[in-house]
């Protein structure tokens, strides 16, 4: 059974993953002379970044997760220290946001530390994505009735209809400039 929300949550992902492969791409700046960083391009991915996993994604998948666990799945620990890198994930994306403000400011920071941090966090995030694919979204599919998919679809709904439309568009813009500004490179 693929439910919309998992659809939903599978296709965040997947423009989730190409803007970190666009951060990557510019993160080699930072350690390849041959690569030239643009702080702009990086400024915009940090934004996208910040905003969309804290707004639109994490709070479903925090819905989903949550009903997961009630269902007495294996592991529990695990399913719960995923979601508590949420809130993680979005503090160390903040710092290197603050990190780069500095980059864009002229503010000395030491190259080879900016790299390392972007680095690890960068593995950090594709971990994420792929502890929840590999793992939580088979077992939630395994684990969930219909029922349950209906609370969980009803419940994420409303989430998602709280929030802001033209926000949303703006950030789905922004993803597509992102992208092709890779694509164009
Ligand atoms: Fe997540
Ligand atoms: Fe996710």
């Amino acid at each position: 059974m693929s439910t919309a929300i998992l659809q939903k949550l599978n296709a965040d992902h997947k423009s989730i993953a190409k803007v970190l492969y666009c951060l990557r791409a510019q993160i080699k700046g930072y350690d390849d002379p041959e690569v030239e960083p643009n702080i702009g391009q990086i400024m915009d991915i940090l934004d996208y970044i910040c905003t969309v996993p804290e707004r639109w994604h994490h709070p479903v998948e925090d819905i989903l997760f949550t009903r997961l666990l009630e269902k007495n799945p294996p592991h529990p620990e695990q399913i719960q220290a995923v979601m508590n890198e949420h809130s993680e994930l979005e503090r160390l994306t903040q710092e290197l946001r603050t990190a780069f403000e500095r980059v864009a400011m002229d503010i000395a920071v030491p190259v080879s530390l900016l790299y390392r941090t972007a680095t690890l966090y960068l593995s950090r995030q594709m971990l994420h994505l792929d502890a929840e694919e590999s793992v939580l979204f088979p077992l939630a599919e395994e684990c969930l009735d219909e029922d349950d998919w209906a609370d969980v679809e009803e419940a994420a709904q409303q989430v998602l209809d709280s929030l802001d439309n033209n926000a949303q568009r703006e950030y789905d813009n922004l993803r597509d400039a992102i992208i092709n500004f890779a694509d164009a490179d």
